[in-house]
């Protein structure tokens, strides 16, 4: 099957969802998701958005913040644009229907109910009681799809982007054409042609046994980028999330950070807090410090756990305010409201992806990334709470004012090769699949996690090259599934997160090294940026010639 349109986007989370939007009415849009549309992370977002909407905040406030838990690498440049466009956003999503919490009477009018998080010096988080990646979801999606000019297609993963360099086609400058998609219903690869694609495909926290993110967060975007031949940067910034949910049965629960901005403490079993030992801000620290601090005390105590206890405030305040949390921990028999929750940290978020400008252009024409793929600059060595959401909105903005200002320009159209399956067998070892999965994660979750050391990156890094070579192996031998491209994926993500940590001689934000424990501060910070050697010959090629 072949498809063609303005304009593609992978992947329909907070990112790819609003960029839709704001280009439908002056283009057709395709967006593809690998599973349900509602998979991945913007719908389990719980704590909120951050955006400077009260009289006592102000934008300085914000950027001071931002830049402070970035911890020397967060862009200025960047942080203003995003904080400045922050509050227009909100706007926008209220007049489509996300239903905020609201709570202060001011002027005979209710304003929106603002929550703390970890490094915010003030209350600038706008939320929908503790779902409020799942109201956004719900009101993106819905609008998205009544809209004519977006198509929808679901349980399609895209293998790989398709670029003029790689169909060997005479083009001035490397130019991004389309993606190769496998259908998971026909399992057919089939091609989807567009004047521009976009990345909006999350984040790849997947690769650590321990996450809070859903299955898909399997770096798929910056895996796709790279071997087309763009940029990443500051991959080894992975940022663990302080409190998901301890218990047996609970796979990737997050507990909000927005219940220690509420006023939550952390507490070792025998029901002592430990927080202020570590730093003056306590449990409102930013999140590597509030993460090591409880890593370090479950080593050091040999604890399967912490606990966060918020049961002083009163049984109605929580479950209005935590009432999605409140009650999956009742599935699990934990009572918020009179007992503490079993915590411990799990991988979150990936601070780097791939380069890209204000207008979400990476150093591919015709190609952006938006979202938790991307690196923009926006959170340095350390995302701020609620900082992620405000960027899927912010730069998925300026994405589309982007685009929308270049649709007018005479669009030239390609002709893409086929994709070959005429080579490759069904697989009769999908056990090598699952084998490596376990592997990848249990041994970046050993030896990449929240501390590192020279060796155990160097142990790391000889696994991943041994798994990338079986992969690759296996790709080209065998028809691909969607557990096989995701696998590749993470592989080839895990291999350029372990050599970004490796190229970092310091400790900074979330990079911790035992070797180097202290920040460099004999120059300025820089970035880590990785550039494809060979361009997109990295790529084994599946496709007619
Ligand atoms: P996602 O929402 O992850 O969407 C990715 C999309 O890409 C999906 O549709 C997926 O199907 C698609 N996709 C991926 N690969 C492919 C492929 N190969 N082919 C086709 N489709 C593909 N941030 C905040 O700012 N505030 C919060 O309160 C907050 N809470 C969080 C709570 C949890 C539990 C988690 C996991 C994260 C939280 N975050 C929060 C982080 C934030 O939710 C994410 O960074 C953000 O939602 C990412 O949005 P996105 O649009 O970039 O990607
Ligand atoms: C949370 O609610 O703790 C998550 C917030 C975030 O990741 O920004």
């Amino acid at each position: 099957m072949n498809y063609q349109h303005d304009v593609l986007i992978i992947g329909g989370g907070a990112a790819g969802l609003s960029l839709a939007l704001r280009i439908a009415d002056q283009c057709t849009v395709a967006i593809i998701t690998k599973g349900p549309s509602k998979e991945g992370s913007t719908y389990y977002a719980q704590g909120g958005v951050s955006a400077v909407l009260s009289d006592q905040d102000s934008f300085e406030s914000h950027i001071e913040d931002s830049l402070k838990a970035g911890a020397g690498l967060a862009r200025e440049e960047t942080v203003r644009f995003a904080v400045e466009h922050g509050p227009e956003n909100i706007r926008w999503l209220q007049e489509l229907g996300v239903p905020f919490s609201r709570d202060t009477f001011k002027g005979g009018k209710r304003e929106l109910h603002l929550t703390r998080e970890g490094g915010h010096t003030h209350r600038r988080v706008v939320h929908a009681a503790d779902a409020t990646g799942k109201a956004m979801s719900d009101t993106l999606e819905n609008h998205a799809r009544q809209h004519p000019n977006i198509t929808f297609f679901e349980h399609h993963i895209a293998v790989d982007l398709i670029t003029t360099e790689k169909q060997c086609l005479d083009e001035e400058e490397n130019t991004c054409i389309g993606a190769y998609v496998l259908n998971k219903h026909s399992k057919h690869v089939e091609t989807f042609a567009a004047s521009y694609v976009v990345l909006a495909t999350g984040g790849a926290s997947k690769v650590y046994l321990y996450t809070s993110n859903p299955d898909g967060s399997t770096g798929d975007g910056i895996a796709m980028a790279w071997r087309a031949g763009c940029s990443v940067s500051n991959l080894e910034f992975n940022q663990f999330h302080p409190t998901c949910l301890y218990h047996p049965d609970a796979k990737s629960f997050l507990i909000s950070e927005a219940v220690r901005g509420e006023g939550g403490r952390l507490l070792l079993p025998d029901g002592k807090p430990f927080m202020q030992r570590f730093d003056e801000r306590g449990e409102l620290a930013p999140r590597d410090i509030v993460a090591r601090a409880i890593d370090h005390e479950m080593k050091r105590l040999g604890l399967p756990c912490v606990y966060l206890d918020i049961s002083h405030r009163s049984a109605a305040f929580i479950a209005s305010h935590f009432p999605t949390i409140h009650k999956r921990c009742l599935q699990f028999g934990i009572d918020m409201t009179r007992e503490p929750i079993p915590v411990v940290p799990a991988a979150h978020y990936t601070c780097g992806g791939i380069n890209t400008d204000l207008h979400g252009r990476t150093d591919i024409r015709n190609l952006y990334a938006i979202g938790e793929t991307a690196h923009t600059g926006l959170h340095g060595a350390n995302r701020m709470a609620s900082n992620s959401l405000l960027e899927c909105l912010v730069f998925a903005q300026s994405a589309a004012g982007d685009i929308t200002a270049r649709l007018d320009k005479p669009q030239r159209h390609y002709t893409i090769s086929q994709w070959d399956e005429s080579r490759v067998t069904d697989s009769d070892e999908d056990v090598v699949i699952s084998h490596n999965w376990d592997e990848l994660r249990r041994f970046m979750w050993d030896y990449v996690g929240i501390v590192r050391t020279n060796k155990r990156l160097e142990r790391a890094m000889h696994r991943a090259s041994l798994l990338q070579t079986e992969i690759d192996d296996y790709y080209s031998n065998f028809r691909i599934t969607s557990d096989l491209i995701e696998l590749r994926n993470l592989t080839l993500v895990a291999e350029l997160i372990i050599r970004s940590a490796m190229l970092r001689k310091e400790s900074r934000g979330l990079h911790f090294s035992l070797d180097y424990p202290w920040a460099d501060d004999s120059s300025e910070a820089k970035d880590t940026v990785l550039k494809p050697e060979h361009k997109s010959t990295r790529e084994k090629i599946k496709i007619i010639k």
